[in-house]
C-alpha cells in the first residue's frame, strides 16, 4: 500500500530540540528536518538532517512550509526567541499546518532565592544602576549577547560576561570581562566563579532548563539575582517537554 512519510519542521535551537530529534530518528513514518538559525559558529550536534538560516520573515518561512509539503511544526526554539515562534505561528495558521509549541518550564525562586523579576532589558539595567555594588565587586550580565547594549551607559560597574560564542566585535562596555563557554555548567564551577570574580549582581533571563545551577550558586552566596522576564509564549497548543511533543507528533500528525 502506498505509505507517505509526514513530514515535520522541528524549528530549533534548543536542547529539547534536539531532544525531540533524537527520538523521531528511528521512526520511519516521519521525515524530519530540524532548523538552526546559524547564530552560533559551533552548534551542538543533532541528530537527523538540519537546515541551517533564517527563511526570510513570514513570507520566507510560509514559502519553505508550502514547497516542502510541510505537515507539522514543533517550535522547539529557545523561549527568549520570541521572532521566529510568531512567524511560525502566523505562517502555520495561515496555511492550516498543525504547529506545537516546546515550551520549556520557566524557573521560579525558592526560599532563600534574592530575585528581582524586570520585565525587559531596559528595566534590567535601571535596576542595576540603583543597586550599589563594591569598587572589587561585579555584575554578572549571563543574558547573551544581544541584550549587552543596554547597559552600555552603566560605565562605572564592572561587568562579568559570559557567552556561547566569541564575539566579534568588542563589548559595548566600558569595564568587563568576558568568559566564552557553552553550559550547562556545575555547580561547584559556577560557585567558584561567582567567588573568584566577587559577583555580587547576576542578570539572567528565565531561560527554564540546565543553565539553573548558576541561580542555586546565588543563592548559596545570597547574591540577589535581576530576573529578565520571558516573553508571552504564542497562543495555541504547548507542551513542556521533548517526550509531550514527541507523543503529540505519534498521536496527531
Ligand atoms: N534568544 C536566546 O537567548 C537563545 C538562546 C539559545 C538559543 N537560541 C536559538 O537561537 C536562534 C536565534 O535566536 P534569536 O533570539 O535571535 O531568535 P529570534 O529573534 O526569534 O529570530 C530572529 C531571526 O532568526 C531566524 N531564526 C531564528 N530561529 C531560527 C530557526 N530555528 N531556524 C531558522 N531561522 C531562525 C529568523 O530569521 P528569518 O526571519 O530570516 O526567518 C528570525 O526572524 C533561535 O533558533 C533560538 O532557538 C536563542
Amino acid at each position: 500500500m502506498f505509505h507517505t512519510r509526514r513530514r515535520v519542521l522541528i524549528l530549533g535551537g534548543s536542547g529539547e530540540a534536539a531532544d525531540l530529534a533524537r527520538r523521531l530518528a528511528p521512526r520511519t513514518e516521519f521525515d524530519v528536518v530540524t532548523s538552526l538559525a546559524g547564530r552560533t559558529h559551533r552548534p551542538a550536534a543533532v541528530p537527523g538532517r538540519v537546515r541551517t538560516g533564517g527563511f526570510g520573515g513570514v513570507e520566507g518561512l510560509s514559502a519553505c512550509l508550502d514547497a516542502e509539503g510541510v505537515d507539522a511544526v514543533v517550535d522547539a526554539t529557545h523561549p527568549y526567541a520570541a521572532n521566529i515562534s510568531r512567524h511560525a505561528a502566523q505562517a502555520c495558521d495561515a496555511l492550516g499546518i498543525p504547529r506545537m509549541q516546546l515550551w520549556r518550564p520557566a524557573w521560579s525562586a525558592v526560599e532563600g532565592d534574592r530575585w528581582t523579576e524586570a520585565a525587559s532589558p531596559d528595566a534590567a539595567a535601571e535596576v542595576v544602576a540603583n543597586t550599589p555594588v563594591s569598587q572589587t565587586g561585579c555584575v554578572f550580565l549571563s543574558t547573551g549577547a544581544r541584550d549587552l547594549p543596554v547597559f552600555s551607559h552603566l560605565r562605572a560597574i564592572r561587568f562579568l560576561v559570559r557567552l556561547v560564542d566569541a564575539p566579534r566585535t568588542p563589548l559595548p562596555l566600558a569595564r568587563s570581562e568576558l568568559i566564552v563557554g557553552r553550559g550547562p555548567f556545575a555547580l561547584g564551577s559556577e560557585r567558584t566563579l561567582f567567588l573568584e570574580r566577587g559577583v555580587e549582581l547576576l542578570v539572567s533571563r528565565n531561560s527554564g532548563g540546565a543553565t539553573y545551577p548558576k541561580l542555586v550558586a546565588a543563592r548559596e552566596l545570597r547574591i540577589p539575582v535581576i530576573m529578565i522576564k520571558r516573553p508571552d509564549p504564542e497562543a495555541g497548543p504547548r507542551v513542556e517537554t521533548a517526550e509531550r511533543a514527541f507523543r503529540w507528533l505519534i498521536e496527531s500528525v
